[in-house]
Formats: structure tokens, C-alpha cells, sequence
């Protein structure tokens, strides 16, 4: 049978789907390239903002019209929408044509639910535990780069955040599996690591083995390999000086942070529930570019949050003057059923949310270009990922603080560390020249 995956949302999904593939190649499925032909189309789903949802309520809808010329069809939802509360339910009055819907954390159970549907043509709907999903066979799609979950769930509840409510509680894996997991991805040739949380600095508080984030970092910056390590995502409340530290001192712990701030404005931080103030914020970037003059820090902002004055927006803009991140992730709030910010007082209006997003846009889009205009000249060492799809013969690969660059080369690279001079720069767009070495 051939599948197809539609991936919605992070890289915690890309991973996901990942693993779904893994699964779906054990039982002997082939992917295709394009979703007319699938067999099996499995959904994984993303909810964190209300644009999300409807895009895949809307391309549910391919799944509909497949169904009436491939009667055979299994279309399966998974991930983070069809963990929320009552969506099961919807799925079985609304798209009845859905035969599998499973939660963030069993995909264990696809297996036998597409077992099930097969042999019995019996719906199979499944969101009630959360476990880790460890020992899944993983098909990898992001060489030379691999995903890596340390650690499942949240515990902060930020008040505008549906993460915790659709993906239970932290449940960090052991040292022991992490480590053994990224030796055999360096043995098989991966270049990259990326450890992945949701909130990867309380990484190994669950546990009673005495596991913990900075340790981690230490024993695998010390594997005796040519690979870069990073992690996403840290919280500004749980980032402390021995993760710092692990980076300074590890050559291949890159020097990149992605710090999500979100708002500027004390009163909105206390609103969210971030538990950190501007000024913490504000000390934690200075010691951190103590340590690492060079780090490349990226953040994720929203604007919008329900009772924003514009004095906190103005809070925000200027906090991001100040910075000055190498980019930023900038979102509208949005409501989410089910989270305390839902029923707050002082929604702010669609307008009013859409000024506010532009003028941070573009103050943003200004520090990125200023930040890549001097960059111009200074040669780095980046790790060729992709082809780039527009250009002939061109790739693109990171800088260690995470930039990307495009370069010409002739043949192909991907994989392999090489050397270029940054020569152009078009906002977060950066082209350099391959330096060849003698
Ligand atoms: N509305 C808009 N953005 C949100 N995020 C999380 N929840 C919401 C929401 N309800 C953003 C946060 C988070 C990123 C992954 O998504 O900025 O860091
Ligand atoms: Fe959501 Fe906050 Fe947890 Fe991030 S830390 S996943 S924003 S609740």
C-alpha cells in the first residue's frame, strides 16, 4: 500500500511523522509522491493556533473526495488536534469518512488500528495515553541533520498555550537511550543533532536517576565525533549558567538559543504565566552573550494577547530593539478553547492584532538585515544541508548560530562541513562564495 503524510506545525511533528513513516515502511508500505495516489493518508495535526486548524479541517476535505474514487482508502488524524478535548467526537459527526484517530503519544497503536481497519473496516479511535514513543522504528528525512525527543509534554501552562492540555505532562526518556540513540545516528553518518522538548531545560526533573540537561549536553558534547549539536526549545525561566557553560565549553554545542520571550510587558509575562520578568530576560541575554560572544539567539513573540495596551507593545518592540535576535518567530494570539487566556477580558481586535504584527515585522526584518549586512566578508563554517530548490548547482547550509546560507558549488556537498565567505545578503537570506581550501 502506498502513504502519504500531511505534516502540520513543529519540528516535534516533523520528527512525528518521522516515526509514522518508520512505522508504515515496517508493515510494508511504499511512500508516494503525491497524495491522489495514497492508500493510507494519515493526518498529523498541529493546534496551536486557530489558522492551523482550519488549513487541515480544509484538506481534510482532499481526503473526502479520495474516498469516493478509492473506496479503500484509510485516512488516519493524529497529533496534536485530535488530543483536544471533544475533537474525537467531531471528527466522528464531521468527517465521518476518518477511520483512524489517534493521539500525540500512541502512535503504537498504528499498527493495529490499520490492522483493524483493513480486516474488520471498524473505526479505531485511540487519545487516551501518554507515553513516550522510544522504541518506534524511525524513517529519518532531514539528513545530514537528526531529530532527537529528550523529553515529552509540558508543565508550564502558559495561559495561551494548548501544548500541555494535548500533550500531558514532562516525561523525560533516560540519559541512557539518548545517548545510545545519537552514538548510532553518528555511527550512521548524521552530522547534526537536534535534541527536542517542548521545555528542554527541565529535561530529567521527572526522573529520579538524577539525569539533567546540562549533564546530557556534557556527555554528548564529549562524543569523540565531527557533529554539532543544538536543542530547542529552552524557557527563560529554566535556562541556567551550567547550560550556558556546557555550550562554552563544548566546541560542537553550536551557538545558538532559541529563548521564546513572547511579550516585552511584565504585566503580559504575569498574564502568560511566563514566570520570568523583562529585566530576568533581559540579564539572562547579557550573560549569555558574556559567554558566547558570538551565539546567534532567536525567539518566538506574540502580539495580540488579550488586554495588550499599546504601552505593552511598545514594551515588546523595544525589548527586540534591544536584543536585536538573528530572527524572530512573531505570532498573532489566538484563542484556544480549553486555556485560561480563552475567557480573559479585552480580546483585542483582529485590527488592531494585524498593526501590531506588521510594525513588529518590520522592526525585525530591519535588525535581520542590518545583522546579515555585517556579516558580509567574514567567512564561516557552515553544514551543507540542502540543495537550494530555485538556483542550478546551488546549496544551502547553517552557520553555527544557526543562518542559513546559499552558495554555488559544483558538485554536491550535502553533508559535508565546508568554508564560505558571505558575500550578499537580502534580509535573512545570506549567499556566499565556497572558499576552498588548500
Ligand atoms: N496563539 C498564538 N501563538 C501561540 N503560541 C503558542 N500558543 C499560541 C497561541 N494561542 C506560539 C508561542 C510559542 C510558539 C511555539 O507558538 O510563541 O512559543
Ligand atoms: Fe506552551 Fe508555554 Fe509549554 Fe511552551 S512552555 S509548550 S508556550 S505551555
Amino acid at each position: 500500500m502506498n502513504y502519504f503524510i500531511f505534516t502540520y506545525g513543529c519540528q516535534m511533528n516533523i520528527h512525528e511523522s518521522e516515526k509514522i513513516a518508520g512505522i508504515l515502511e515496517n508493515m510494508g508500505c511504499i511512500s508516494c509522491q503525491e497524495f491522489e495516489n495514497a492508500d493510507i493518508l494519515v493526518y498529523n495535526t498541529c493546534c496551536i493556533r486557530e489558522t492551523a486548524e482550519q488549513k487541515i479541517f480544509g484538506h481534510l476535505g482532499l481526503a473526502k473526495k479520495l474516498k469516493e474514487k478509492r473506496r479503500n482508502l484509510i485516512t488516519i488524524v493524529c497529533g496534536c488536534m485530535s488530543q483536544q478535548d471533544g475533537m474525537s467526537e467531531h471528527l466522528r459527526r464531521k468527517f465521518p469518512f476518518v477511520d483512524i484517530v489517534l493521539g500525540t503519544s500512541n502512535l503504537n497503536l498504528l499498527e493495529s488500528a490499520v490492522n483493524t481497519v483493513l480486516n474488520e473496516r471498524k473505526r479505531v479511535v485511540d487519545t487516551e495515553e501518554f507515553s513516550a514513543a522510544d522504541s518506534l522504528p524511525v524513517l529519518r528525512t532531514s539528513f545530514p541533520n537528526a531529530w532527537v525527543n529528550i523529553i515529552y509534554g509540558c508543565n508550564n501552562f502558559c495561559t495561551y498555550c494548548i501544548v500541555p492540555h494535548v500533550r500531558g505532562r514532562e516525561r523525560s526518556r533516560s540519559m541512557e537511550s539518548i545517548v545510545e540513540e545519537v552514538e548510532s545516528l553518528l555511527q550512521d553518518g548524521y552530522k547534526e543533532i537536534t535534541l527536542l522538548g517542548q521545555n528542554v531545560n527541565s529535561y530529567g526533573h521527572d526522573r529520579d536517576d538524577g539525569s539533567d540537561f546540562s549533564k546530557l549536553l556534557d556527555i554528548l558534547g564529549n562524543l569523540p565525533y565531527k557533529y554539532r549539536l543544538r536543542f530547542m526549545t529552552s524557557h527563560p525561566k529554566d535556562l541556567n549558567e551550567d547550560v550556558i557553560n556546557a555550550i562554552a565549553c563544548h566546541a560542537n554545542i553550536c551557538n545558538n538559543i532559541h529563548l521564546p520571550v513572547q511579550s516585552g510587558s511584565n504585566r503580559i509575562l504575569k498574564a502568560m504565566n511566563r514566570r520570568y520578568t523583562r529585566e530576568h530576560y533581559l540579564q539572562l541575554i547579557d550573560k549569555i552573550r558574556d559567554r558566547l560572544p558570538d551565539v546567534g539567539i532567536t525567539t518566538d513573540i506574540m502580539v495580540g494577547f488579550p488586554g495588550e495596551t499599546d504601552e505593552d507593545f511598545a514594551d515588546t518592540v523595544e525589548l527586540v530593539k534591544r536584543v536585536r535576535y538573528s530572527s524572530a518567530f512573531c505570532f498573532v494570539y489566538s484563542r484556544r478553547k480549553g486555556t485560561p487566556a480563552y475567557s480573559m477580558e479585552n480580546q483585542i481586535s483582529k485590527e488592531v492584532k494585524k498593526s501590531r504584527i506588521t510594525q513588529l515585522l518590520q522592526v525585525q526584518n530591519e535588525i535581520t538585515k542590518e545583522i546579515s549586512y555585517g556579516m558580509h566578508g567574514n567567512i564561516y563554517e557552515i553544514l551543507v544541508e540542502d540543495k537550494n530548490a530555485k538556483f542550478k548547482n546551488t546549496y544551502c547550509g547553517r552557520t553555527e548560530s544557526g543562518r542559513l546560507v546559499n552558495f554555488k558549488c559544483d558538485v554536491n556537498p550535502i553533508g559535508n562541513f565546508v568554508k564560505v565567505k558571505i558575500c550578499d545578503s537580502r534580509s535573512a537570506t545570506l549567499w556566499g562564495e565556497l572558499i576552498t581550501e588548500e
